[in-house]
This record gives C-alpha cells, sequence and structure tokens, in this order.
C-alpha cells in the first residue's frame, strides 16, 4: 500500500519475534525494543536530505555532509518511551517531545492527558513513534495534535501495524508515511492486535 513501509531486514524479524514470544520477560522486551527501533532508523532516515559543508581533515580541506535539518522525536506515551533511547543512540541531537494518550477499554477512542512539544516543532523533521498501530487512534490523534502545533514533515514508526490502523491512518492522514517492522492478521474485539504481542506498555514496563 502506497505509503506503508514494512521493514523486513532479517534482525528485525529476528528480534520482533522474541518480542512477539509471551515467555520474554520486560527485561529482555525492553532491550529488544531498543535495538529494534534503532535498526529501523536506519530505513526511515534512508532518503534523508543532507547539507554540504568544508571541513578539514587531518591532512586537507574537504567538503563533507551533515544532516540537512533537526530532527524531533515525538513520543506516545506510555509504550512510545520504550522506542526512544535506541532512536537518540544513533541521532543524539534530537529534540524529544511527548503526548500522552491512552485508549479508553470500552470504545476504543485515545483520551489525551499530556502534551509537551519542542518550541522549534515546525522547522524539524518529525519522527513519531508508538509500538503499536492498532485501531490507528492514537496515532491519528498525535498527528492532528503535532500538526496544529505547526509540525510540518512527518512520518510514524511502529512496531506492529494492525491492517484496520494502517487504513484509518492513511485516510486521516495521507501526507504521512508508516514505518512498520510487521503487519499483523486484524484486531481482535477488544482492539488488540493479532497475533501482535500483547500490551506493548504492560509488557515493556512490566506492569502485568
Ligand atoms: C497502546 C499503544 C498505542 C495504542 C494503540 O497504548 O501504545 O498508543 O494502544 O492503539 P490504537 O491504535 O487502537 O489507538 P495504550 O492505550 O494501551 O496506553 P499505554 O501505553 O499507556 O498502556
Ligand atoms: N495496544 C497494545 O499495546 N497492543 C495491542 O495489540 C493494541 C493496542
Amino acid at each position: 500500500m502506497n505509503g506503508l513501509i514494512i521493514i523486513q531486514h532479517p534482525l528485525i524479524q529476528h528480534k520482533l519475534t522474541h518480542l512477539r514470544d509471551r515467555k520474554t520477560d520486560h527485561m529482555v522486551f525492553r532491550r529488544l525494543t531498543k535495538e529494534l527501533t534503532g535498526f529501523m532508523l536506519y530505513e526511515v532516515m534512508k532518503d534523508y536530505p543532507l547539507k554540504d559543508i568544508t571541513i578539514e581533515t587531518p591532512l586537507i580541506k574537504c567538503q563533507s555532509h551533515v544532516l540537512a535539518r533537526e530532527i524531533s522525536i515525538i513520543l506516545i506515551l506510555r509504550a512510545g518511551l520504550g522506542m526512544v533511547d535506541g532512536l537518540l543512540d544513533l541521532v543524539p541531537s534530537a529534540r524529544v517531545g511527548h503526548i500522552g494518550l491512552y485508549r479508553n477499554e470500552e470504545t476504543l477512542e485515545p483520551i489525551e492527558y499530556y502534551m509537551k512539544l519542542p518550541n522549534s516543532i515546525a522547522n524539524t523533521d518529525v519522527i513519531l513513534v508508538d509500538p503499536m498501530l492498532a485501531t490507528g487512534g492514537s496515532a491519528a490523534k498525535a498527528i492532528e495534535l503535532l500538526k496544529k502545533s505547526g509540525a510540518q514533515s512527518i512520518k510514524f514508526v511502529c512496531m506492529v501495524a494492525a491492517p484496520e490502523g494502517v487504513q484509518n491512518l492513511r485516510k486521516q492522514h495521507p501526507d504521512v508515511s508508516i514505518y512498520t517492522a510487521a503487519l499483523d492478521e486484524k484486531l481482535n474485539e477488544q482492539g488488540y492486535i493479532l497475533p501482535g504481542l500483547g500490551d506493548a506498555g504492560d509488557r515493556l514496563f512490566g506492569t502485568k
């Protein structure tokens, strides 16, 4: 589907399998989430613009390249927290913003409870992260809030997506590309992704 990028690198698929496994405890789950997110960033930033600068090596002056624009990493609380360190390891200069959303268990509608974004967000490229794209309600809401705050260039990165969420997000925000490590089968009646990996927040933080 247009605007959906499924990253199928063998290392990513290997780590995702262990994330899905119910026997994986929260300590390993956290480490794998961080590692997998870092690998995904290579693909997400594949076509990232560069600008020329002149530097001096120990031998001569030369033209070289650095990232052309600043990056803002925006995470959806709580589970997005698990993805941030993997990204910051690779782009330590990124600014970080937080959007607090949780799903109402019955309606599955996202409820907003917190937002703190970089002041300069309009002049940066935004990478929005949340491990799970289920109904797509949380990601769509977060993107709406980001756009209202001036964000112009947004990419959404998750680990597991459901077809329902992809369709919903592409419909509401066709300008936002979705990067995922897997497109799963469907949602169950409680809005969980099948086969999925369960509740990402609970598995990351060991709260259940
Ligand atoms: C999870 C997940 C996403 C959301 C995805 O968060 O981290 O934010 O569900 O579902 P959706 O696509 O149907 O909106 P949850 O609401 O469980 O909150 P938590 O991270 O605080 O546990
Ligand atoms: N949120 C999760 O953490 N997991 C799902 O499968 C769906 C929503």
